[in-house]
């Protein structure tokens, strides 16, 4: 029987396992067990097969984690294979790796196997932060100096505002990073997750003035060393943004496979089971599926969007929705205007520096005005 193969732009794989716990960590993740990597891994291939059959290749594709550098080279090499068959010539596509993992041989299979994008979750350059994080400190300059033989397009991710840490850290991790010379950068503000061993011991998040202070001097310091800042947390050189991230702000169909993953095609989404045993015994595997509402998909909408430098297309959002934001939140748009929180730009709705640091009230105002 022919199928009807679908075109989807973005395919995200995740690997749930991790040589050790993070305690600050909310994700999907287990601690690394020989024997579960490689049911794991099987279960992943037929998943992946099936993909082959009922998706063209995609755009980009995404392996995720936990860590997905922590694999066996040959799981790796398993997952690798059949994944290059989902790519295209010009499909961007990335792996997330933890620092100590990255040694030649893993970093040759990448490159055999078409990997174009490396994100290194390196976090602090700070050996103190590192160690309250539950993170290795190793020679990060060499590391990066070898990563780029073979993967030129590297994002680092860092983490920044743990409590007792002063800006001298921030200032100093920016700069370990700018004289990196990598081509994207994400930054994350900690945040502390119910369930986390941060959680349980009482670690506080830092308050909304200090974020904005730190978060001011990252977008200052970020712009004037040529990083452009087209999303909350994310900084790219040259142009380099994640293609795979920005089909997710602009609310694009992707597939999710493995544990914990989601998906989200024609306005649908549904999430695997966290569970290992059960996504290893197929029960259950699929934990949630939901259509959302033309509420729900707007208010996803307007709140991804608004994430990015490109904004919110207003001819688009009125074609999508059959709603004249310019209309309905006239005097509001035009009081952020004033206010010098929001421009309009080629027909887009845009918020600036200031606006994207109070993005949540303006939301909540937005949301109201247009009944949802
Ligand atoms: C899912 S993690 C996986 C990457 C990889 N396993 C690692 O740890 O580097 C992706 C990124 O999310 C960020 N992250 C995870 N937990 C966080 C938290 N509680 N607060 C802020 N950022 C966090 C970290 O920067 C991390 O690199
Ligand atoms: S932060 Fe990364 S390495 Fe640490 S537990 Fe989470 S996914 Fe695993």
């Amino acid at each position: 029987m022919k199928m009807n193969k679908r075109k989807i732009n973005s395919l995200y794989i995740h690997i749930p396992f991790c040589n050790s716990i993070c305690p600050y960590c909310d994700f999907t993740k287990f601690l690394k067990k020989t024997n579960f990597e490689d049911q794991y891994i099987n279960e992943l291939i037929e998943d992946i097969k099936k993909t082959q059959i009922s998706f063209f290749k995609f755009n980009t594709i995404y392996i995720g984690g936990g860590t997905p550098s922590c694999l066996s080279n040959e799981n790796l090499e398993k997952i690798l294979i059949e994944c290059q068959k989902l790519a295209k010539k010009g499909t961007e596509f990335t792996i997330e790796a933890n620092p100590e993992d990255l040694d030649d041989e893993k970093l040759n299979l990448f490159k055999k196997y078409g990997i174009n994008r490396i994100s290194i979750g390196i976090q602090s350059f700070n050996t103190d932060t590192l160690k309250m994080l539950g993170r290795k400190s190793i020679d990060f300059k060499s590391l990066i100096k070898k990563v780029k033989k073979y993967i030129k397009n590297i994002n680092i991710d860092l983490i920044y505002g743990l409590p007792n840490e002063n800006i001298e850290v921030l200032k100093e991790n920016l700069k370990k990073f700018v004289s990196l010379n990598c081509s994207h950068i994400s930054i994350y503000s900690l945040t502390v997750n119910p369930g986390t061993i941060f959680f349980n011991k009482h670690i506080k998040e830092i308050d909304e003035d200090q974020n904005r202070l730190l978060y001011d001097y990252i977008c200052s310091y970020l712009k004037d060393h040529g990083y452009d800042n087209y999303e909350v947390s994310n900084f790219a050189k040259n142009g380099k943004y994640s293609k795979h991230n920005i089909n997710y702000w602009k609310c694009g169909n992707y597939v999710g496979l493995g544990a914990g993953a989601s998906g989200y095609i024609d306005n649908k989404r549904y999430t695997n089971t966290s569970n290992l045993n059960k996504y290893l015994e197929h029960k259950d595997r699929l934990s949630i599926e939901e259509e959302l509402t033309k509420d729900q998909q707007i208010e996803e909408y307007l709140m991804l969007n608004l994430r990015t430098k490109w904004g919110l297309n207003l001819e688009e959002f009125n074609a999508r929705f059959g709603l004249d934001l310019l209309e309905v939140a006239k005097d509001y748009i035009q009081l952020l205007i004033n206010k010098k929180l929001a421009i309009i730009n080629k027909g887009s709705l845009c918020l600036t520096h200031d606006g994207i640091a109070i993005m949540d009230s303006i939301l909540l105002k937005i949301f109201n005005l247009i009944n949802l």
